[in-house]
């Protein structure tokens, strides 16, 4: 299996830091095909512009939200339907980052991913717990309920992907340690079963939080880890490339 690398840019960026990072990216990933399959999430006022810097290559596209609806009176919105006609084939649903903002919670997380999945994109939902949930021994229980709470009927055909983000290690420089990685993955792929159906190879199941050059190879060896999910880290050509290579 080929190892997912993902490109969160969160709020950042604009088209003269994207359009060199876009080119840089391809080239890389056009040479790392058979192992690497990237794809880049850039702010959505961007997409359009890094779809076309990006044709020809083999770097894939994603928003990072899309409505539960696929048009209607909603200002400010985004649907599935639009950033699949501006290149997308991929979204990510649920980051802790709209949790906490947003107020998204897993009933909205679960209507988003139904219309991402309605509008032919493949979703990224984010799961992962805060460090309360995990000093208190409940990470495990967190992320369950994430799992099956967020995955509609659609999600039985198998398109989609799970980013394990612990909210913790999210942009503070802290990593689960090893065995937290391994343990957790091992946990979602059997709820993952048990809510699908699916073999525990169908799913992509990909790690976040703090990604960085000098850590990418260790998580990627985990077992159960099938790619990284790099918000900081993602902005940088060189680190996000050193990430491609470690896969
Ligand atoms: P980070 O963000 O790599 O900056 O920790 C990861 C994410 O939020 O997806």
């Amino acid at each position: 299996m080929q190892k997912l690398i993902i490109g969160n840019w969160k709020m950042h960026g604009d088209a003269a830091m994207a359009h060199p990072l876009s080119l840089t990216i391809a080239d890389q990933a056009d040479k790392r095909q058979e192992k690497v399959q990237t794809i880049l999430c850039p702010p959505a006022l961007l997409v359009s512009q890094v779809a076309v810097w990006l044709v020809g290559s083999v770097v894939g596209l994603g928003g990072q939200d899309c409505h539960t609806e696929a048009s209607g009176a909603f200002t400010g919105d985004i649907s599935a339907a639009m950033l699949k006609s501006a290149g997308c084939g991929y979204v990510i649903i649920g980051h802790s980052e709209r949790r906490q903002y947003h107020n998204e919670n897993n009933e909205l997380i679960r209507r988003k991913t139904a219309a991402a999945i309605n509008a032919g994109l493949i979703p990224i939902i984010c799961v992962g717990e805060s460090d309360m949930a995990r000093e208190a021994g409940k990470a495990q229980d967190v992320v369950g309920a994430q799992i099956s709470e967020c995955l509609p009927e659609e999600a039985k055909k198998g398109q989609f992907i799970i980013a394990y983000e612990p909210v913790w290690a999210i942009g503070t420089g802290k990593t689960a340690t090893a065995d937290d990685i391994e343990q957790m993955h091992t946990y979602i792929k059997a709820q993952l079963f048990g809510a699908t159906g699916l073999a525990s190879g169908a799913i992509p199941v990909i790690y976040g939080g703090s990604v960085k050059a000098d850590n990418a190879a260790k998580i990627m060896e985990i077992e159960n880890v099938h790619g990284v999910l790099v918000g900081g880290a993602s902005l940088k050509a060189d680190e996000f490339c050193k990430i491609m290579a470690a896969a």
